[in-house]
């Protein structure tokens, strides 16, 4: 991001909050041990560490009892709120379901749903059992699904009747599968739901509501959440219990949550920050949130942010220029005087976007950086710092990040180099579930490999600059162009194809794809619409391609590898630059 021309923002929001930072970051920064941290966890009786404890029961034990930990509003406007003393009961009452069909420490069970209340019962339930938590978007067609309930061997799938129907031909497909639980809220279906299924509402209401939270330790496995890389399936990056001192930490100084919060995080929990900072950190803060089920609209948007006082909110680039482009005077429409704090991830962030931010809420947005692989943010414009827009911030204390050349060897501040972390924060993941090999060409000479680039200013900010692979990402999500191709060459008439990020003002950047088709088939906007269709079924609006081009061949490397580098350079008009490995036609 371009630093020229936007002047920092002088600690707006802190001048006008009432409560004080939670972080000094100076302060921090000196004799900063995790230690400390790590023992403001509850812990299970015993030595134990469980993240469903630390987020449900340490609340429900004690004077947050009656404190509402989720206000749930649907899609048509319904509202619900549960108390951390209800999501006690429940999640003790869907971790007995879980224990009565067998499942054990350590076994996958999978969520793919929508953000019903359901969802986030199941998930805390669950961990409470020992099982390994994968939520899946709700928006992925059959292939995605396949391809991670296969790969992590999930015996259990919690879903719901729509859903359902949607992957029922990758079903058989589903080999370590034992039990499909159905969520029908509010008997929103109709119809009746499979024999061979269970009905969550008759499980829960036979579930005893107490629980013994099986005993899981600080190394022991949570959550999975697949991620995309330029070659191969996605992989599913796996974390610790022990993520949550991060994510409690995090919540506190880089989302600045204080007890009389209201919070929203837009993120689904199907991505990495739905659950870091759509269940974790506000709630092992003990902090209320909402959870609105419905999608993107900016007046609803806004009319959320009014009806329940949010406070604190974290969103993404994406939604915030969409924000923008819908207009200064429809937030002028509502009444958001709630909102003390913004948060924005997942993307770079414009200078513009912060600015407009500013202009409008009379606060900036206050960017930070994170992976699904480190778990928790790493990289912040805190409250009690300048906001530089366009960058995204300083290290969170205990964390180290570096800027390297290709030897490893730290770039002199003001230059592009590769974004490293050093090893060892706590909600570090800790593999790639089946994958070792890829896990460990992460590190290298002592440090995590990102695939960013970035630089650092004189000051310490760091300054995003792209990515160092062919990974796309559109509207926050990551897309492995491989999962698309491979997609794209199940349809009859491709014979291949190749898939690139192209820049967009909105989505930042758009699944572009190039095939070339089998002999017999002739282009047309017919066809083209058709594999576009075909694609969306597979996998889903988010990943499948925006656009489609035509192409007699694809250029390849005399390996026949794909060179969508160059695919990219033409798209765009820039020089080819190395092509001395392309295959000569
Ligand atoms: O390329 C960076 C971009 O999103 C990637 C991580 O995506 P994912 O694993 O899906 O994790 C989502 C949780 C944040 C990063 O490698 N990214 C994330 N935050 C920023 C960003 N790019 C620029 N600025 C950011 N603040």
């Amino acid at each position: 991001m371009a630093e020229a021309n936007f002047k920092p923002i002088k600690k707006t929001s802190v001048e006008k909050m009432e409560v004080k930072p939670n972080l000094d970051l100076e302060e921090s920064y000196k004799d900063f041990d995790w230690e400390s941290l790590y023992k403001q966890l509850d812990w299970l009786p015993g030595g134990g560490l469980n993240k469903a404890h630390e987020a449900i029961d340490r609340h429900a034990n004690g004077d947050k009892r009656d404190k509402i930990a989720m206000i749930w509003e649907g899609k048509n406007g319904e509202r619900e709120d549960y108390t951390f003393g209800d999501m006690q009961r429940l999640t003790n009452k869907f971790a007995n379901i879980l224990q009565s069909l067998g499942i054990q420490k350590g076994d996958r069970v999978f969520i793919f749903m929508d953000r019903l209340p359901e969802l986030y019962i199941a998930f805390f339930g669950a961990l409470k059992a020992g099982a390994v938590v994968g939520p899946l978007f709700s928006a992925f067609g059959p292939e995605p699904v396949r391809d991670r309930m296969q790969d992590s061997g999930a015996k259990v799938l919690v879903t719901q009747p729509d859903l359902r129907r949607k992957i029922a031909e990758i079903i058989p497909e589903l080999f370590d599968l034992q039990h499909i639980l159905i969520v029908n809220k509010d008997s929103r279906d109709p119809a009746p739901i499979d024999p061979q299924d269970l009905s969550y509402h008759e499980e829960m209401d036979k579930a005893s509501e107490d629980f013994t939270t099986v005993v899981t330790g600080q190394y022991d496995y949570s959550i999975m959440h697949y991620t995309s890389g330029t070659t191969g399936k996605p992989k599913g990056a796996v974390h610790r219990h022990q993520a949550v001192v991060q994510q409690m930490a995090t919540g506190r100084w880089a989302l600045d949550l204080h007890d009389d919060d209201i919070y929203w995080c837009t993120a689904d929990p199907g991505w990495v920050t739905g659950t870091s900072y759509g269940m974790l950190a506000p709630w092992t803060n003990g902090v209320t949130q909402l959870i609105y089920e419905g999608g993107f609209s900016a007046s609803r948007w806004y009319e959320q942010i009014q009806k329940h006082k949010v406070t604190v909110w974290y969103t993404a680039p994406t939604a915030i220029r969409m924000l923008m482009k819908a207009g200064e005077e429809v937030p002028t429409r509502f009444d958001l005087s709630s909102l003390r704090y913004m948060c924005s991830v997942g993307e770079p962030l414009n200078p513009e976007a912060v600015v407009w931010g500013d202009d409008v809420f009379g606060m900036p947005f206050h960017d930070n950086w994170w992976q699904t692989e480190t778990g928790a943010i790493m990289c912040a414009n805190y409250p009690s710092m300048e906001v530089r827009p366009g960058s995204m911030g300083k290290p969170i204390p205990g964390v180290q990040l570096a800027i390297v050349d290709e030897d490893f060897n730290e770039v002199p501040d003001g230059e592009d180099g590769n974004l490293v972390v050093k090893p060892g924060w706590p909600s570090m993941f800790h593999g790639y579930w089946n994958n070792a090999e890829m896990y460990n060409s992460r590190f290298r000479k002592g440090w995590y490999i990102t695939g960013d680039t970035a630089r650092k200013d004189s000051d310490g900010y760091f300054w995003f600059v792209g990515r160092a692979d062919d990974v796309i990402n559109t509207a926050g999500h990551l897309v492995g162009p491989f999962e698309v191709e491979s997609a794209l060459i199940e349809h009859p008439a491709v014979a291949e194809a190749g898939v690139i990020g192209k820049p967009d003002e909105i989505a930042m950047e758009i699944v572009k794809a190039f095939v070339s088709l089998k002999d017999g088939y002739e282009e047309s906007t017919k066809l083209r619409n058709e594999i576009m269709r075909f694609a969306r079924e597979k996998l889903s609006t988010a990943i499948a391609p925006r656009e489609i081009d035509f192409i007699p061949s694809l250029p390849k490397t005399r390996s026949g590898k794909i060179m969508r580098r160059l695919l990219k350079a033409r798209e765009l008009g820039l020089p080819e630059g190395d092509t001395s490995t392309l295959e000569d036609d």
